[in-house]
């Protein structure tokens, strides 16, 4: 079994990069909604790095993601990945991030996004004050796939991640019938990246993971004093049994933020859902009452 064996395992979600028309100030945004410090990189680039979370902004059209960076234990495990990857027919391009030291490297997928793999290297300028304490490590990136079967192959059979939970269309008959979005992990954790089947491919979110469930009160709190307002949930997703809530940057990217989600060792099964329901929300759908007239 090729997967039990990839050397991704395990490798954490360490930044990715957004595009935006104006990059400077959604991290500026960024600066104040997360907490994160601004340091400009040079070329037109943003990086705003937090407590366990940075995120790099270049220019582009709002809600571009070129590039997901995945950072694995030491060098060791970098040189195996590399070897493996060649073995999966993995094309290796240059890496593009600067917060991997010399020696990463980047796969192009199906959507034409870059997976990115190394080490990390020196020290980010993280924000102070405000959101700047709050926990919330950037821990998985999903995104919309009009090459849905490709894609899910791309990351479980040359990248190497392991499926955990997939959701499925209802078949004629009423059962399980094909995937239509696929969560896959590079650790314990239940999923770093996932792909869901959409008429056209787009980001679709990140998420910082915080610690408890009064890490949550305290970002919604947050965001409410920005008027930044929550546009789903809060709830426990069915696939990650995750707490959640997400809220929308001005270039509408959804940030999510998540507590709970479960673990998954190697080996483990992952579960199959029906879509809808209780794959996105085990509580139910969110209601919003008419305010009185
Ligand atoms: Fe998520």
């Amino acid at each position: 079994m090729v997967l039990d064996v990839s050397p991704l395992w395990p490798a954490q979600l360490d930044h990715i990069a957004l595009e935006a028309p104006d990059p400077e100030g959604l991290a500026a945004f960024y600066a104040r909604a997360l907490g994160m410090g601004v340091t400009p990189l040079g070329g037109g680039r943003w990086l705003a790095a937090g407590k366990q979370r940075c995120v790099i902004f270049c220019h582009g059209p709002s809600r571009g993601h070129p590039f997901s960076a995945f950072a694995v234990a030491n060098g060791a495990q970098l040189d195996a990945y590399r070897r493996f990857l060649i073995s999966r027919g993995g094309a290796l391009l240059p890496s593009p991030t600067p917060l991997f030291a010399e020696g990463a490297f980047a796969v192009r997928d199906p959507d034409g996004r870059l997976a990115v793999f190394g080490l990390r290297c020196g020290e980010v300028k993280a924000g102070v004050g405000g959101a700047a304490v709050l926990p919330g490590r950037l821990q998985h990136v999903v995104v919309a796939s009009s090459r849905f079967p490709a894609m899910m192959a791309f990351y479980r059979d040359v990248l190497g991640f392991l499926v955990s939970d997939t959701v499925h269309v209802t078949d004629a008959d009423g059962g399980l019938g094909d995937v239509n979005v696929c969560f896959l992990r590079s650790s314990e954790e239940h999923h770093s990246f996932a792909v869901f089947r959409a008429p056209k491919s787009s980001s679709d979110h990140f998420a910082l993971e915080v610690e408890s469930w009064d890490d949550i009160r305290r970002w919604a709190d947050h965001f409410a004093a920005l008027d930044v307002a929550i546009w789903w949930g809060p709830g426990r997703h069915g696939a990650g049994n995750n707490l959640f809530f997400m809220v929308k940057d001005p270039d509408g990217n959804n940030i999510e933020i998540s507590a709970e989600l479960e673990r998954l060792p190697k080996g483990e099964p992952g579960k199959r859902w029906p879509a809808g329901g209780k794959a996105l929300n085990l509580w139910g759908s969110v209601w919003v009452r008419d305010v009185p007239g």
